[in-house]
């Protein structure tokens, strides 16, 4: 799917292949012969690769993508299979998905094939999801004798509702592209070929932009999300008030007044 023209930067085993493209950074699991199954080492290579990029002001959006036939098959379960409780608790997935919900650059999701388990709340965590006709989506943990740990319990149910969700997640069935549209999980369903440049569409209206706002959109959004809406309007309040430090405020403001809406040319500042 990436674009074979702008090779992969060395990664640290390979199982991140992580590319950039003008401001857009492209990681890609890659991990085919486990389905992209979410191995520790896979996982603390995207969060190390994603963490570089949110620090690197040259980088105004993220496409996290996988393999034309599957995103990701969710946490490795052979992995887990021995695992005993108190070793689940101190796992390294614990602490990456924190880590995930911590990038401030908006994330966009390119979905082929399967998003099972983990997968589907790797997608789930990003900003915005575009998925191939192909794609596949479902919680199916429960098949296993658990539930998502993943955030997909809360962010599923935040995303399609509850009653949708407990349909999700108490069956464990797949969700094709069209029904995952239609309930709102995907934002964008695309032709197979069409995916990755789909997903770099939606990523391109964002690297110009205001990098300080988008960042502090994101923040209010979802951290909205976790609490009663007056205590959500506070905090959009504070952080609509720090965003008139900002060079992109003055800026956007000024070419408002001189040449009119949307023609400000931001500096991520
Ligand atoms: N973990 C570890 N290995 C996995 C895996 C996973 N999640 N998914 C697939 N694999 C492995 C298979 O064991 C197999 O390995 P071998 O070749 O060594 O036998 C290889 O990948 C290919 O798998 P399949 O032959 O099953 O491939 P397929 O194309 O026929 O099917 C699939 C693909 C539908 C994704 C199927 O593999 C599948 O259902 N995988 C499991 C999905 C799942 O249950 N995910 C939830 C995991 S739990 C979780 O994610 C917890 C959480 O919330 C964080």
């Amino acid at each position: 799917m990436p674009d074979p023209a702008h090779p992969a930067e060395p990664a640290a085993s390979g199982l991140i292949a992580a590319q950039t493209r003008g401001a857009v950074g492209l990681a890609q699991l890659n991990r085919p012969d486990a389905r992209n199954a979410l191995s520790p080492d896979l996982m603390e290579e995207l969060g190390a690769v994603l963490e570089r990029w949110d620090e690197d002001p040259d980088i105004g959006c993220v496409v996290i993508a996988g393999g034309d036939d599957w995103f990701a098959a969710g946490a490795d379960i052979k992995a887990m299979a021995s695992r005993s409780f108190q070793e689940t608790l101190t796992t390294s997935s614990v602490h990456f998905w924190p880590r995930l919900a911590r990038v401030r650059t908006p994330i966009v999701a390119a979905v082929s094939g399967y998003a099972l388990g983990g997968g589907c709340e790797l997608a789930l965590a990003c900003d915005m999801i575009v998925a191939s006709e192909n794609a596949e989506f479902g919680q199916p943990e429960i098949l296993l004798g658990i539930i998502p740990g993943g955030g997909g319990t809360q962010r599923l149910s935040r995303l399609v509702g509850p009653s949708r969700a407990k349909d999700l997640i108490f069956t464990g069935r797949m969700v094709g592209a069209a029904e995952a549209l239609e309930i709102g999980l995907v934002d964008e369903v695309v032709a197979p070929e069409e995916v990755y440049a789909a997903a770099r569409r939606w990523a391109e209206q964002f690297v110009n932009g205001p990098a300080v706002a988008l960042a502090a959109a994101k923040k209010v959004i979802d951290g909205g999300l976790d609490v009663d809406l007056r205590t959500g309007l506070d905090l959009e309040a504070e952080v609509f008030a720090a965003l008139f430090a900002t060079d992109d405020r003055r800026i956007g403001m000024d070419s408002f007044v001189a040449k009119g809406p949307g023609k400000a040319e931001f500096t991520g500042r």
